[in-house]
């Protein structure tokens, strides 16, 4: 029998996570900070508020890689109005867990964008350097608007105030993997957001 309430929810929750950190892609990490569930249920409020917001416009979707890969393809897949994605690559930390400050462009948008409506999917707005970065390349090309979508949004203190206009979930100033995110190319396909057992991070 299935106990209803919250109670009932956070056991199963715990339960569940206890056999997902036993799984071999999980190795290293130490808790989980936002379940599947909690995830996608997000996605499924975001998506609602783009289909109603960007109902007869065919938005470009623009994923920012490789972090943004699982949180553009559950978005879109729920999303039900027509729309189009397209991808950019910009430099990220390499195998270090701090923002250097230094963006550079490895892949640029196949699409024109001027007089479009574009939605920036990101998965983390950590010190917002990334984002300023990407925003002033793009508005340079004359979108008819520009929205930023953010699945995280790091509580940092010295972030940048960059343009986000709808964050999935606020998360403490930790390094974090899963649901794209990832450490040294790793825990990407975790289906959760997850810290690391700090003997896990190599600082050099
Ligand atoms: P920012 O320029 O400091 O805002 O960070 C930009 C990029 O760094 C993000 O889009 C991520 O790809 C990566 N990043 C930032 N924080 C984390 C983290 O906690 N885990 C994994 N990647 C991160
Ligand atoms: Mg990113």
């Amino acid at each position: 029998m299935v106990r209803e309430g919250s109670q009932a929810h956070a056991e199963r929750m715990t339960a569940d996570g206890e056999v997902l950190l036993t799984e071999a892609r999980a190795g290293g990490v130490a808790r989980i900070l936002i379940s599947p569930d909690e995830i996608q249920h997000e996605v499924r409020t975001i998506a609602a508020e783009l289909d109603r917001d960007y109902a007869d416009d065919r938005p470009l979707l623009v994923g920012v890689l490789r972090g943004a890969v699982n949180f553009l393809a559950d978005l879109m897949q729920t999303m039900t109005i027509p729309l189009e994605i397209d991808f950019m690559a910009v430099s990220s930390y390499g195998a270090a867990t701090k923002s250097s400050g230094v963006v550079r462009i490895l892949k640029d948008l196949d699409e024109e964008i001027e007089g479009r409506r574009v939605i920036v999917v990101e998965d983390i707005v950590d010190s917002g350097l990334t984002l300023q970065y990407l925003l002033d390349v793009l508005n340079r090309r004359n979108p008819r608007d520009l929205r930023v979508v953010a699945l995280l949004k790091k509580d940092k203190p010295d972030a940048i105030d960059v343009q986000v206009d709808r964050i999935g979930f606020h998360i403490p100033d930790e390094f974090v993997v899963g649901y794209g995110l990832d450490y040294a190319g790793l825990y990407r396909n975790l289906p959760y957001v997850a810290v690391l057992d700090s003997a896990a991070i190599h600082t050099t």
